[in-house]
């Protein structure tokens, strides 16, 4: 018996890894390599590929693009919208710029070339809660979300990674 207990524990432990590795995924901007540039049209714009992918703490953004014409800086909402350059969080020009999203909530890019901002070279992408299964720049979560029970059965890493550290918890317990 306290063999499969154990035989138990180490399928949920390495679980448990898998899905810290999914959380540790890359994802390039734009979905393809040359993304970060002025967008030819209003669905051709980053904005438009963010709202439809997902983007989870831990995951990191890659961008691909050439270091001596183009740069990504990190900005305030403010500067996002006015296109402000002049006072980045983070910037960056080595044309292959990584940035791990480290927190929920939303996360803003510009361009650092002159004038691409203002003509759409711009990002915003919205890490979702661990709790909140809501995409992109859509409509806030239905109060019911909100208010779930704290292990409720979501359908995210975040929610059946701690339904599995629950589950290890009372196992090892058990062992004891
Ligand atoms: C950009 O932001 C800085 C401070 O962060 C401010 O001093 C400057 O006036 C702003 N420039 C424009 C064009 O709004």
């Amino acid at each position: 018996m306290a063999a499969f207990a154990r035989t138990l524990t180490s399928s949920l432990l390495l679980m448990f890894l898998f899905l810290n590795y999914i959380e540790a995924k890359e994802i390039l901007v734009g979905g393809k390599t040359d993304a970060w540039k002025i967008p030819s049209s209003e669905s051709d714009s980053l904005n438009k590929w963010a709202e439809n992918s997902r983007f989870r703490i831990g995951n990191s953004l890659v961008w691909k693009y050439d270091g001596s014409k183009d740069s990504v800086l990190q900005v305030t909402k403010e500067d996002y919208g006015s296109c402000n350059t002049s006072n980045p969080i983070a910037e960056y020009r080595d044309g292959n710029t990584k940035v791990k999203l480290e927190k929920s909530g939303p996360f803003y890019f510009i361009s650092g070339a002159q004038g691409h901002c203002e003509q759409g070279q711009k990002l915003v992408v919205v890490v979702l809660s661990p709790r909140h299964r809501y995409t992109g720049i859509s409509p806030a979560p239905s109060p019911a979300e909100i208010e779930g029970p704290a292990i409720a059965p979501t359908s995210n890493a975040a929610g059946l990674k701690a339904g599995f550290l629950v589950t290890l918890g009372v196992l090892v317990l058990g062992l004891l």
